[in-house]
């Protein structure tokens, strides 16, 4: 891992999966319990708000009762004392990354803790329930929607992510099966101009054959031994 400055990190939900926060896909996910179509699309919002809603507030509420794990420290970690640039591209709508110090993070699919007029536009700050229509606190309508991507919605960010991987020396996938455009992407773009590209998941993804290196196991214990190598060949 030498000649490596520009580091790129996509994280998906299997790195918060050991803090207790429920996949989208595989055994028990999320989308084995409720369809997509009815909870995760601006068609489903339209036709039943109060479903999304209570769907969306359960998981707001959720995320701020567990705690980050290893995972999310050693990024943190390694954002800390990487003098090269760094950016943590993650699917994840969970504040975890950033709760466990790291800063240098772009969530291309938005934020549980992010509330969106439809009114005005702005974006707030948001821990409490949506579905009781609470007001805007800029322009008083009460129009909030979660701030979350849903399908058929463009990701947030896409130019700077595309920027960042343009210059990346080293593409890193963390916790994510590759079933998801424009992020499953990311990996072939990396490649295309060059990165060294690694996977880091519990189970080969849909993109595995795109990687380098393909290392298998819990992000837990993954990505901790993997940051200790970077910071080692830095030294
Ligand atoms: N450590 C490492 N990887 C794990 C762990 C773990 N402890 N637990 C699960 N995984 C892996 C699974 O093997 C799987 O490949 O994490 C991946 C999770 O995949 P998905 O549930 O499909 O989640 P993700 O890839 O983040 O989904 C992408 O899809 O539903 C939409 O917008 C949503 O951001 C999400 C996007």
């Amino acid at each position: 891992m030498s000649n490596i400055r520009n580091i790129v990190i996509l994280t998906g939900a299997g790195i918060s999966a050991e803090s207790g926060i429920d996949t989208f896909r595989g055994g028990g996910g999320l989308w084995e319990n409720h369809r997509v179509e009815d909870v995760a699309t601006p068609e489903a919002f339209a036709r039943d708000p109060d479903l999304v809603h209570r769907f969306y507030d359960a998981r707001r509420a959720a995320i701020q009762q567990v705690e980050p794990n290893a995972a999310h420290y050693a990024l943190a970690r390694l954002d800390a004392e990487w003098e090269g640039n760094l950016l943590i591209v993650t699917q994840n709508v969970d504040d975890l990354h950033e709760r466990a110090g790291a800063s240098r993070v772009l969530h291309m699919h938005g934020e549980h803790l992010s509330a969106w007029c439809q009114s005005c536009d702005a974006r707030h700050h948001w821990r409490g329930p949506l579905i009781d229509r609470p007001a805007c606190p800029e322009c008083s309508a009460e129009t909030l929607r979660p701030d979350i991507v849903w399908f058929g919605e463009m990701p947030y960010r896409m130019e700077e992510i595309y920027a960042a991987v343009s210059e990346a020396d080293l593409f890193v996938s963390i916790g994510t099966s590759g079933a998801v455009y424009p992020a499953a992407g990311l990996v072939q773009e990396a490649a295309a101009q060059g990165a060294q590209t690694v996977e880091l998941n519990l189970e080969r993804s849909q993109g595995s054959h795109f990687f380098d290196v393909t290392r298998l196991g819990p992000a837990g214990q993954l990505v901790p031994a993997w940051v200790e190598e970077m910071l080692a060949s830095a030294r």
